[in-house]
């Protein structure tokens, strides 16, 4: 969603704030800005509708020696995309970027009779609100600064520059998320980290609740009610490698491709094949609180749902005493569900910014639940707000379309499921076989991308023509097929959607038809022979069927099948996942659409 980045120090401001506005552009937007302020106070601020590229065509006769800038990309909420509802906002000398959402804005227009608003976003009204106790310099910034956001309610990160003190940056948050970059003799702000490497390794993460004076040589932390904080800086543990492409054509490509490595990063330390065991030590909970767990809820959005989903099927597997709920944040966040004694939650989040993951983080702790993270983004704020947690070190995931995170969420959530029924004392050999295809599923997942790729590469061609597909799965095959459904949908713009297998013939097989082509997960196991029954019934009504399967004697006359040779049996559903992430890709590839960056999407939700 919206990104933000600032500069103080000695380099020329605008050149840190443009590559910054790249580096942040996967989070989705629809419109740019920055402002610049020289030594002197002259302001240039340059704003345009559109990607990046249009904001350079206007920077480009505009090249600036100021020292000092704020920088935005905007994904519109309050008012069209458009030039004027792009950030920066001006309000008298001062200039305001703004991430999330300022839900008393109308209230607060009211009270500013003396601006003339240009645009119709709620960002304006709080540059407006923090020119009005400004007073064009009579107060100190950052005074004026705080006083604005203690009549604000909402969300917000934000930067403030103004011509009249243009050594200093004004930064604050509250829900969403800002990092300050300490650099020498400069220090950056940013709304996500992967701004900020290359230019520095140490950076200080905002929490909510406080404001910081940004100096190239200094930065002064405090709470709104002028407590002083002293920041803790944290090393950025991310390389440039990882957040560009190397070498593929897009961002979602490699991070399919990287599977094999992030999962085994999610593995590394943490499996021991030889024992037949799992250690988890980041969600701190004790042998004996371990064994207390009797239910679980698992809370996430999109992708990091169905991660859950899936992870649960596992879970109940491992021992009858644990029950375990999935929930779709949105949703869970206003419902008055019980939560009976005993439980723990685990809040699913790769981005660790979630607006609704998080608002159901803060309400399940309020009742006293034990929360646990399954987040990949180092230091976001679910990471920090959760009362432990396991990170799955998948690194950047940069395309919108989730894929490696969602791997690696599911077998860091199995995992925790396998230290629940250890501590529970459930037989070593109940849990082992789980442990050892954990164990080798990076090698396998290497070896099935390769064995499929060019396959998928074909099949894509075929199906790339239907505006409409049904994925088809039982057991751990559905919620996985669901997840392959997103993946098409929201990539490919193809209107898919998943159903179980079972639910067939209480609606969706009406659908078939010559405008939908369907895929059907057929793995190996007891239900193996009830969704052949399945694909049977779909094949009857002339269905135009994809089929992937772990089964060399599937052979029925459907018009694809992707067979899969592997020894993983449990999670092969996993294996499967991988060509539905390629069918995706190459689909979409197919026709035309920008991949990476899908319309209307934001890789980071951070409003409602
Ligand atoms: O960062 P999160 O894991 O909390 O994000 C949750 C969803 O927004 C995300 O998974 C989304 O559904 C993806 N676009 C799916 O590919």
């Amino acid at each position: 969603m919206c990104g933000i980045v600032g500069y103080v120090g000695e380099k020329k401001a605008q050149g840190f704030l443009v590559s910054g506005l790249k580096r942040l552009e996967y989070r989705g937007y629809d419109s740019a800005g920055v402002v610049t302020v020289s030594d002197d106070g002259e302001a240039t601020l340059v704003r345009a509708k559109g990607k990046i590229a249009e904001l350079e065509k206007k920077l480009s006769g505009l090249k600036r020696d100021d020292h000092v800038g704020v920088g935005h990309t905007r994904w519109a909420t309050h008012g069209e995309p458009s030039e004027l509802n792009a950030h920066p906002h001006r309000a008298g000398k001062i200039y305001v970027v703004h991430n999330g959402i300022i839900e008393n804005y109308k209230e607060l227009k009211d009270t500013l009779p003396q601006h003339d608003f240009k645009s119709e976003t709620d960002s304006e009204v709080l540059a407006a609100l923090i020119d009005s106790f400004y007073q064009d310099g009579k107060y100190e910034l950052v005074d004026a600064v705080v006083q604005a956001l203690k009549l604000v309610k909402g969300t917000y990160g934000i930067a403030v520059v103004s011509e009249l003190s243009p050594d200093e940056l004004v930064v604050a948050r509250s829900g969403s998320p800002l990092v300050i970059g300490v650099g020498n003799n400069e220090t950056l702000v940013a709304s996500d980290a992967s701004a900020l490497v290359g230019h520095t390794k140490r950076a200080i993460y905002l929490n909510d609740g406080e404001v910081a004076v940004v100096r190239k040589d200094g930065i002064e932390v405090k709470t709104l009610n002028a407590e002083p904080v002293s920041a803790k800086v944290e090393e950025i543990e991310t390389n440039l490698a990882a957040i560009q492409k190397g070498g593929y054509e897009h961002f979602l490509l490699k991070e399919i491709m990287e599977q094999p490595n992030s999962l085994a990063e999610t593995l590394r330390g943490r499996v021991n094949v030889k024992e037949g065991t799992v250690h988890l030590g980041g969600p701190g909970l004790s042998e004996a609180e371990l064994r207390k767990i009797r239910h679980l809820i698992i809370v996430g959005c999109g992708t990091a749902y169905h991660a859950g989903m899936l992870a649960s099927y596992y879970i109940e597997q491992f021992t009858s005493e644990i029950t375990v709920e999935v929930v779709i944040a949105s949703e869970y966040r206003y419902r008055q569900a019980y939560i009976p004694d005993g439980t723990v939650a685990l809040i699913v989040s790769q981005s660790g910014e979630t607006a609704d993951t998080l608002a159901c983080l803060r309400e399940i702790k309020k009742q006293g639940v034990r929360t646990v993270g399954i987040v990949n983004a180092i230091g976001s704020t679910i990471a920090r707000e959760v009362d432990g947690g396991t990170y799955v070190h998948v690194e950047p995931e940069i395309s919108v379309a989730s894929t490696k995170a969602f791997t690696s969420q599911v077998i860091a959530m199995v995992m925790f499921g396998l230290t629940i029924a250890q501590a529970k004392g459930v037989r070593n050999t109940v849990l082992r076989p789980y442990v050892e295809e954990i164990a080798g599923l990076p090698e396998e997942i290497g070896r099935v991308l390769d064995a499929v790729n060019g396959d998928v590469k074909e099949i894509a061609k075929r199906y790339a023509k239907y505006e409409h597909a049904i994925y088809l799965g039982r057991d751990t095959a559905y919620p996985t097929a669901m997840e392959g459904a997103l993946k098409l949908k929201e990539i490919s713009y193809v209107d898919a959607n998943a159903y179980a297998f079972g639910e067939l013939k209480h609606g969706p097989l009406a659908l078939v038809d010559d405008r939908f082509f369907e895929v059907a997960l057929v793995p190996e196991g007891a239900l193996y022979e009830k969704s052949v029954s399945n694909v049977q019934e779909v094949l009857a009504r002339g269905g135009h069927m994809v089929v992937i399967t772990n089964v060399s004697e599937f052979d029925l006359p459907v018009e694809c099948v992707v067979k899969i040779t592997t020894s993983v049996r449990l999670f092969a559903p996993l294996l499967m996942n991988l060509v539905m992430q390629l069918l995706a890709y190459y689909v979409t590839v197919e026709k035309g659409y920008n991949v990476d960056q899908p319309r209307n999407l934001a890789k980071s939700v951070t409003v409602e």
